[in-house]
């Protein structure tokens, strides 16, 4: 089915969550990957747990309670300073280099991009707006509207709500490979962007389309746009006149 709009995953996918090992390193000589790794995977965890149990807090929460984890975890400093230092680099996270320029190519195209994220608007709109990304996207989705997380059907159902089109009818885009087999539970067409080559994820569903960078999935939407209604050749109005 024709693509008539395409929904991103933020982090991962448009920012690179892992660009804040270069503080860490800095802070902690030595550690800055490892941090940065066992942080992502511990939100990632928390955000999970507390949409099984029921216990939302915003994804913000989230991502300070996990560092303070991981930082204990690694035995470093987990003083506030450092802890505030270290989220407030959340919102400068480093685009993929390549985005700014697909996402254009995107828009050239004439479908609606909306972004569709764990994080809540308080995390997003200062990130979007120092990025230079905001102007590309018509809407700007977060789970906390339905208080869980990813990959609840709730959080999946802003799509269609909001861009008013079935979700087969939209492409879900996310370097995170749990985030684009549960796009597709949910109904998307999805498009993994694998940028660390790793193996696909043993769900018993796969992406639609998988890449390796932002400039694949502009490929992919080339070739499968819903064609846009042509207004009738010069012919055809003839033939009805
Ligand atoms: C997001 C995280 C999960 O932006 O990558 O939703």
């Amino acid at each position: 089915m024709g693509i008539k709009a395409v929904i991103f995953d933020a982090y991962g996918t448009l920012f690179d969550v892992y660009s804040v090992a270069r503080l860490a390193e800095t802070l902690f000589p030595g550690q800055g990957a490892k941090l940065a790794e066992l942080w992502r995977d511990k939100q990632i965890e928390y955000s999970r747990l507390r949409t099984l149990s029921g216990q939302y807090r915003p994804f913000s929460q989230v991502t300070q309670d996990s560092l303070v984890f991981s930082l204990r975890k690694l035995r470093l400093d987990d003083s506030s300073p450092i802890v505030q230092r270290l989220v407030d680099q959340y919102g400068r996270l480093e685009v993929f280099p390549e985005n700014a320029g697909a996402l254009a190519e995107l828009c050239e195209l004439g479908l609606p991009l909306a972004i569709l994220s764990n994080g809540d608007l308080p995390m997003l709109e200062p990130l979007l707006a120092q990025s230079g990304l905001g102007p590309y996207f018509t809407a700007l989705l977060s789970a906390d509207q339905v208080r869980r997380f990813k990959t609840a059907p709730e959080v999946y159902q802003l799509g269609p709500d909001t861009l008013g089109h079935a979700a087969a009818q939209m492409l879900f885009v996310s370097s995170n490979a749990w985030d684009a087999c549960g796009a597709r539970w949910f109904g998307y067409q999805s498009f993994w962007i694998n940028r660390a080559g790793q193996p696909p994820e043993e769900l018993g569903i796969a992406p639609d389309a998988t890449g390796s960078s932002m400039r694949d999935v502009v490929a992919h939407v080339r070739s499968h746009a819903a064609a846009s209604p042509q207004p009738p050749s010069h012919s055809e109005r003839k033939d009805n006149e």
